[in-house]
């Protein structure tokens, strides 16, 4: 079982709520919201406000991607925004337990978001503070770049890992995804798959939501 999370990066933000509307109508339970602070990444996108925004206007699960230095400053403002998962860098915390805690404190998820260079023995010891584990597929900062190939493997390398030490951690691929590429993430052990060009920017959101459902189906 996987879910789709539609970034809303590659929305057309002037059309926000119909977009949204396409993307739940295609069976998307899940939205992703790329927040980027111009520091962390080589960009700028939105905030808070646009998290409150959206917390009225969709039932979905929303989904944040915190892109910025010093997540831990910001977790909370994001839980009470409305956000119900919250992924903060391995990269740009020094004092992650602590900002996992607090997101899970205050009454969200708390996910990791690891860049591509970053390896997984990075995790060891912050896996139990979290609920999910976001493998980034392409070095963050943009929609519509090429899904890095060797995210497959670290996905799987990644499945092993959160098996073999017991915890209910889910893991989350965010980069490049696409109708080719999918399936292989699914196998490899992805649950949570975000799309961002894939699904918006093509016309008809639902109808590429459910485009990506079948292509990611691995029958056995
Ligand atoms: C990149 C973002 C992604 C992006 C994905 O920094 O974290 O969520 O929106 O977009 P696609 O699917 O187009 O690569
Ligand atoms: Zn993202």
């Amino acid at each position: 079982m996987f879910e789709i999370a539609p970034s809303i990066l590659s929305a057309d933000f002037a059309r926000l709520a119909d977009e949204i509307k396409a993307a739940e109508e295609g069976g998307a339970s899940m939205l992703h919201i790329d927040v980027m602070d111009g520091h962390f990444v080589p960009n700028i996108t939105i905030g808070l406000p646009v998290v409150r925004s959206l917390r009225k206007t969709t039932d979905m699960k929303l989904d944040c991607h915190l892109m910025i230095t010093e997540p831990g400053r910001f977790a909370e403002e994001f839980v009470k925004a409305g956000a119900d998962v919250i992924s903060v860098h391995i990269e740009a915390d020094p004092h992650l337990n602590r900002t996992l805690t607090s997101i899970r404190s205050a009454g969200a998820l708390a996910g990791i978001a690891i860049n591509p260079a970053t390896p997984l023995s990075m995790l060891e010891e912050a896996l139990p503070y979290a609920d999910l584990v976001l493998v980034m597929s392409v070095n963050p900062g943009f929609g519509g770049q090429a899904f890095i190939p060797e995210s497959t493997a670290k996905v799987r390398r990644l499945r092993r890992m959160i098996d073999d030490s017991g915890l209910p951690v889910r893991i989350e691929i965010d980069g490049g995804i696409d109708g080719e590429n999918i399936m292989s993430v699914v196998e490899a052990g992805a649950e949570i798959i975000v799309a961002g060009s894939a699904v918006f920017g093509r016309g008809d959101a639902a109808a590429a939501v459910r485009g990506l459902y079948e292509k990611g189906t691995v029958w056995v």
